[in-house]
């Protein structure tokens, strides 16, 4: 066991009476107050950060082990994840409306399958925000990825312009982007996934940076295929697989009272699908397009087959619930072998 495993995750887990949000608030405020301390900051790049190199879609990458989308949405504790070891960092998503998300609680452990169930809802303050917050940041060392999705006060048949919107505010601030049309928790969402839909938020993105998008778990082998097409038709530079899964397969015994609750699932029991959907993708495009794998990496052997499936780049998130900043390191280092 590490001592995030014995100490902090113990701790963090019984923070707040249990409640998962809580535990999270709380420790990006540690986080955010670390971020402006320059000497811990140099001292945890020692313990944690792995120098691995890798180029993708024309942006060079310390390590390609980043932190994934909705752990750091408005961009509060930027310089705390290179420092922790992460070789670039989403943040996000935001929205084009500064929006409160669902009603608490609304996320939720599972710990005996290693999972998280989320409903959060895109809460966030902002694009013009995070724009703010940005452009006093300066460099941050390691590339930064913005991902956006749609605010919930918009109709699904204005999509295109609030992307839109929230792009324009944050062009110049982003190494990358990420169209987030995956989210269960946002309604309708998930139908921006569809050929026509994603034609047109991906024409209106259309620009110098790198554009990607993430999709679901969920879609069929022929859904994906046909976001592929498009996808290359309107030469994005990536692919970020996957987001949370409405599935509750493979959730202990255990767990089988939260499970109920409604929301994206995440953690271990998407390891599987969010590989073959790798795999997938990979096969389909004949590795021209890059992809980032996400979903369910919770050990080193995990990001292992992650990359022997095609990713070229990872990210983490309910692992590095679990298992902290070990894990970004251990992942990290299989890369550099
Ligand atoms: C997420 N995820 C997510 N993804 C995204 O594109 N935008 C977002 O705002 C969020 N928000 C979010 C909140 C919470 C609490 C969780 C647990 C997850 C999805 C995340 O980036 C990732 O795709 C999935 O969680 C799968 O990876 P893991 O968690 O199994 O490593």
């Amino acid at each position: 066991m590490t001592v995030f495993e014995k100490v902090a995750r113990p701790v963090l887990f019984r923070l707040g009476g249990g409640d998962a949000e809580h535990a999270h608030e709380w420790t990006l405020r540690r986080l955010a107050a670390l971020s402006g301390r320059p000497t811990l900051l140099a001292a945890l790049r020692r313990r944690y950060a792995t120098a691995a190199p890798v180029e993708a879609f024309g942006v060079r990458f310390p390590n390609p082990v980043g932190l994934a989308a909705g752990m750091d949405k408005n961009g509060v504790a930027l310089r705390a994840w290179p420092a922790l070891g992460f070789g670039f960092v989403e943040v996000g998503t935001v929205t084009a409306h500064a929006q409160p998300g669902n009603d608490r609680p609304r996320l939720f452990r599972l710990p005996s399958s290693q999972a998280v169930i989320n409903r959060m809802g895109f809460n966030n303050e902002g694009a013009h925000a995070l724009a703010k917050r940005l452009a006093q940041l300066g460099p941050l060392g390691v590339p930064l990825g913005i991902s956006l999705g749609k605010s919930k006060v918009t109709p699904l048949e204005d999509a295109v312009a609030d992307y839109r919107a929230s792009y324009d505010a944050l062009r110049d601030f982003g190494d990358y982007f990420a169209v987030n049309v995956s989210s269960p928790n946002t309604p309708g969402l998930r139908s921006l996934q569809d050929k026509d839909s994603l034609d047109a938020i991906l024409a209106a993105l259309s620009g110098p940076k790198p554009v990607l998008v993430k999709i679901a778990p969920d879609l069929t082998e022929q859904a994906i295929a046909e976001l592929l097409e498009v996808c290359l038709a309107r030469g994005v530079a990536g692919l970020i697989a996957t987001n949370t899964t409405l599935s509750r397969d493979g959730v202990a015994a255990a767990d089988q009272g939260t499970a109920g609750q409604a929301g994206g699932l995440s953690g271990a029991p998407l390891t599987e699908r969010a590989h073959k959907v790798v795999s997938f993708v990979h096969t389909e495009t004949a590795g021209q397009l890059p992809i980032v794998g996400v979903g369910g990496l919770m050990t080193p052997d995990d990001v292992t087959r992650m990359f022997d499936a095609g990713a070229s780049l990872v990210q983490l998130y309910t692992g590095f619930i679990y298992h902290g900043p070990a894990l970004v390191r251990a992942a990290a280092r299989r890369a550099a072998r």
